[in-house]
């Protein structure tokens, strides 16, 4: 991680934000206007949640699925080539499991598994290593909060309830997969409430988060937005 004589990392962006806010388009978007990484880390936490599920532990045994998210390894790679619309592949212990994760048995695990201390403490170690090769956008709950609170450029997406479980079955529709916006928009309710009630590293915007809402702006002119925040080479002006 480059840090200036502020001590901030420069070349590291936190993007937070609730399900379905639109962070990981904007995230995407972003990394790729600057020439930077992009990790989306709900990925690691799925995966913990994915290890578990197949290695049958119990995700209530708070002890079993801490030691594995200590020992697993996760790795992103470009997803581009596989043109089955992935935004990347997520490889756990070197298996590419992007499409399993998205399987409702981890969809419903996976709040009970992001809620444990050790749990986060693993995966946010992994978050940080990542970090360090620097020019990173990392995206998640608890980034500018936790995993790198001196990120120079915080930012907060975040959209009504009702317009992320819009886009939501807008997806999982294209994708073949149902999408009853009622059963979603509830979903999404409860999502909220776990991620931002829980004990450790709730859902919150950092204090010197920018805070954007993306129910009634496009991702591009949210980019032209965050830009303004930057100068040409991607630092804070
Ligand atoms: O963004 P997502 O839906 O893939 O996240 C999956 C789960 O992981 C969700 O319950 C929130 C949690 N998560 C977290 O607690 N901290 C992060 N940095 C990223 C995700």
């Amino acid at each position: 991680m480059v840090e200036d004589d502020s001590g901030l990392s420069v070349d590291t962006i936190a993007i937070d934000g609730p399900a379905a806010s639109g962070k990981t388009t904007i995230g995407r978007l972003l990394a790729a206007k600057l020439g930077y990484q992009m990790l989306d880390t709900g990925f690691m936490y799925r995966a913990a949640t994915l290890a578990a599920l197949d290695a049958g532990i119990d995700v209530e045994d708070e002890t079993a699925v801490t030691r594995l998210a200590r020992e697993i390894e996760l790795d992103v790679r470009d997803g581009a080539r596989h043109g089955d619309g992935r935004l990347y592949s997520a490889l756990l212990n070197g298996r590419d499991v992007t499409w399993q994760l998205r399987d409702p048995a981890v969809a419903r695990n996976v709040s009970a598994v992001a809620s444990y201390l050790g749990v986060r403490q693993a995966l946010v170690e992994k978050q940080r290593r990542f970090g360090e090769q620097g020019k990173v956008v990392m995206v998640g709950r608890d980034i500018g909060t936790v995993v790198f609170p001196d990120a120079r450029l915080k930012l907060y997406i975040t959209a009504t309830a009702e317009e992320r479980a819009r886009r939501r079955a807008l997806d999982n529709q294209a994708q073949g997969h149902g999408g009853d916006v009622e059963v979603i928009l509830a979903d999404i309710k409860r999502r909220d409430a776990l991620d931002s009630q829980r004990k450790h590293s709730p859902l919150l915007p950092a204090d010197d988060a920018v805070i954007i809402d993306s129910s009634v702006i496009t991702p591009d002119e949210i980019i032209d937005q965050i830009m303004g925040l930057l100068d040409g080479d991607g630092e804070w002006r």
